[in-house]
């Protein structure tokens, strides 16, 4: 059998970047208050995600991640008018949701799930 020296310390190389960079989908919850304040999201939704302006609109904190992302993304494909499945169509948040990047729907949705809420049961 061949021994191949490069293998160990390329294998270290990307566990070490694996590491540093986390894996691709990993979220920062301070990037996804500060999008979700750079946004104007708290105007409605309120800064604390559950104090809504009006009691219609949804509570977001304590909610699923891929909860919110799925719906994010829903809104997003509605507003493509790609003609693709699973859309969603809302006056306020078609219009507002193309200008969010992946990683901003990954870091709102993430830092919302983080914040407590009767919606969530902590164990
Ligand atoms: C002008 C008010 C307003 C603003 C600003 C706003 N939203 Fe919304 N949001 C709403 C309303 C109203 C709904 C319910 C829409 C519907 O029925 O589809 C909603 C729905 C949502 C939902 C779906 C919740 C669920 O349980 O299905 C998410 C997630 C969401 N908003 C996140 C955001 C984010 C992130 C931002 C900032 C980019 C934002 N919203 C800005 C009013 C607003």
């Amino acid at each position: 059998m061949m021994k191949s020296p490069t293998i160990k310390p390329v294998a270290a190389v990307g566990l070490a970047l694996a590491f540093a960079c986390g894996p691709s989908g990993a979220a920062d919850l301070m990037a996804g208050q500060a999008a979700f304040e750079k946004f104007a999201c708290a105007a409605c939704h309120g800064a604390d995600g559950k104090s809504s302006v009006l009691p219609t609109y949804p509570v977001l904190a304590g909610q699923h991640a891929d909860y919110l992302q799925h719906a994010l993304r829903s809104y997003q494909r509605g507003a493509s008018g790609s003609g693709a499945v699973n859309t969603r169509s809302n006056a306020v948040m078609t219009a507002l949701v193309p200008q969010l990047s992946d990683a901003d729907i990954r870091n709102i949705a993430a830092w919302l799930s983080s914040l407590p809420s009767d919606l969530a049961v902590r164990r």
